[in-house]
């Protein structure tokens, strides 16, 4: 296949899986088992919602008291196991993310209800070597003590939030990475009218931005959360996951005029990182299972269904 051709087919996989999670969503709803329900995103509020049968929408929060399977923003949230298959470009068709993706431990915290994760350290890395966030060891810890610290999930917070401290050192490892790897045609502009204070453009007022990329968005750096012992994979964010207004990095600064964040973790990872990314979660284990941005696999949320399917041979 031609990539014109493999696009459009992905395309058409996508519409057609949407129509299948539809009808398996009803499906699901008459049986209970496993309740797969769809989301909604408040356009005011930026808040999640799933429509439980017959009662008022819950809005999505992994704070709260729902015991979760599966969660694939902004589209779907499983409250049994089951499987979820996403059609890629494998040829022998969509396959079982929940059993691929990597897995890490999770943490709780006694004081605050929420999904903490092990990360020890965070780097920014584009064309070049990665750089590492420059921050003392332990310094994004949990302390299950004071119930400060750690690395958070939040699916009512739509940007990542960090302590000032973190803030810092991530600006300073995010302005190098820009400034080597665009070669020095681009550097942080001056925020002006923007919502973010971390906006990116070209060097000495021209118009150097990020480039777009043929498959999979805007080419910008990756931010990797490396995490601990039992991981079998880092925490990448990648380009949609983090990018607000086409240029700016979607992180806000912890603090009185910031978002107003319970128990003051080190950093919350908010909606826009969780979105189209497949988070599994197994309270047995304690683990938490995570794709990258689905959208690096050529797939998405919104072509998940619940149960295998063929491909049909003859193919667009
Ligand atoms: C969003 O806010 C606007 C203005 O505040 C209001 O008119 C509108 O009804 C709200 N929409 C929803 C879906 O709540
Ligand atoms: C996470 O990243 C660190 C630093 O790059 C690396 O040493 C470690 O092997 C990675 N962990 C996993 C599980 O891939």
């Amino acid at each position: 296949m031609s990539r014109a051709q493999e696009h459009s087919y992905v395309l058409a996989r996508i519409a057609m899986a949407v129509l299948l999670l539809v009808q398996c969503t009803a499906q699901a709803a008459s049986d209970q088992k496993p309740l797969v329900s769809r989301i909604t995103q408040d356009f005011n509020t930026s808040l999640y919602t799933v429509s439980i049968k017959n009662g008022a929408p819950l809005v999505v929060d992994l704070a709260g008291s729902l015991v979760w399977f599966a969660l694939c923003l902004p589209v779907f949230a499983a409250f049994g196991d089951t499987p979820v298959y996403l059609p890629n470009y494998n040829p022998s068709g969509p396959f079982d993310y929940t059993k691929r993706i990597q897995q890490t431990p999770f943490l709780t915290n006694p004081r605050t209800p929420g999904y903490y994760l092990p990360v020890k350290g965070i780097s920014v890395s584009w064309r070049g070597p990665s750089v590492p966030v420059s921050l003392p060891a332990g310094a994004l810890d949990l302390d299950v003590r004071t119930g400060r610290g750690g690395v958070v999930l939040s699916t009512v917070t739509p940007n990542a939030v960090m302590r000032p401290d973190v803030f810092r050192a991530f600006a300073k490892a995010f302005d190098t990475v820009v400034v080597r790897d665009s070669g020095g045609r681009m550097a942080r502009g001056a925020p002006g009218h923007r919502r973010f204070e971390l906006c990116y453009g070209g060097a000495g007022g021209t118009s150097f931005t990020f480039p777009m990329m043929k498959w999979t968005g805007i080419d910008a750096p990756a931010i990797t959360l490396q995490l601990g012992a039992g991981a079998t994979g880092n925490w990448t964010i990648l380009n949609s996951n983090y990018l607000r207004e086409w240029s700016c990095v979607g992180v806000v600064e912890m603090g009185p005029e910031g978002m107003p964040v319970d128990g003051e973790p080190a950093v919350v990872l908010g909606g826009v990182q969780l979105e189209n990314v497949l988070l599994v979660f197994d309270l047995d284990k304690r683990t938490l299972g995570f794709s990258r941005l689905l959208e690096w696999d050529l797939t998405s949320c919104y072509s998940a269904t619940m149960f295998r399917y063929k491909l049909p041979t003859t193919q667009p």
